[in-house]
């Protein structure tokens, strides 16, 4: 049995699926730039910051733009997304997800969300998941994108544990190289052919279990 102290969690991809509204947003500002943008494509940008988004998008469309066209481009894309975040609800919560981050909590283990995202503050309120975290660390308090550990170290550091006493649940290789680059375990949500390196995966986190974590 290890001694887990802390779970940190990313929020799109583990806790919600928010990937499919940035994918309507990304699609939409392709199409009004005159290309397509598959869903395939959208994979890669799982994890990716916003402007790295857009920079990766534009390569696929062979298209240039200025920093301040971006900058604009950026910004049009996360108006329709936000207009479609703020219509969600708990429901959309993945299966299991506010089950097990509260059964870390009813056990002593502290919780932390680390995500890239600046919206994550709007998803929370909107699935009522505000109050499960101890630590709340979003792309507004970070400098270095993943697989920087930084996200991830801020949580740990807020919630006053040791890195080694830390586990990180991530659905992409970018967090999960995070997490260990911070000196984290880490448990993979999705393929293990994807997520090399993490000491567990499984599907969801509906498949997570007190036991399981504290067989890491
Ligand atoms: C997460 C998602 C990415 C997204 C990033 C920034 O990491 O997996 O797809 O680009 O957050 O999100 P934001 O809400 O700040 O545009
Ligand atoms: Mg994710």
């Amino acid at each position: 049995m290890n001694n887990i102290q802390a779970c940190l969690f990313d929020l799109d991809g583990v806790i919600v699926d928010t990937a499919v509204y940035h994918y309507k947003a990304w699609k939409r500002l392709a199409k009004e730039l005159g290309f397509d943008f598959t869903e395939e494509q959208n994979e890669l940008l799982k994890g990716v910051s916003r402007v790295r988004s857009l920079e990766i998008i534009l390569e696929i469309g062979g298209v240039t733009k200025t920093e301040a066209e971006k900058e604009e481009l950026a910004t049009r894309k996360n108006a329709w997304y936000v207009d479609m975040i703020n219509q969600m609800r708990p429901d959309e919560i993945l299966p299991g997800a506010h089950e097990f981050v509260q059964a870390c909590r009813d056990v002593g283990i502290k919780t932390a969300l680390g995500s890239a995202s600046k919206n994550s503050m709007t998803i929370l309120e909107k699935i009522n998941m505000v109050d499960l975290f101890d630590a709340i660390i979003d792309g507004n308090k970070v400098t270095q994108a993943k697989p920087d550990p930084e996200v991830f170290l801020k949580g740990a550091d807020a919630l006053g544990v040791a890195p080694s006493a830390c586990v990180v649940f991530e659905d992409a290789i970018a967090g999960v190289e995070a997490a260990l680059n911070g000196g984290m375990k880490v448990v993979g949500i999705g393929s293990p052919s994807v997520l090399k390196g993490a000491d567990l995966v499984v599907s969801g986190l509906s498949e997570m279990t007190i036991e399981r974590l504290r067989n890491l």
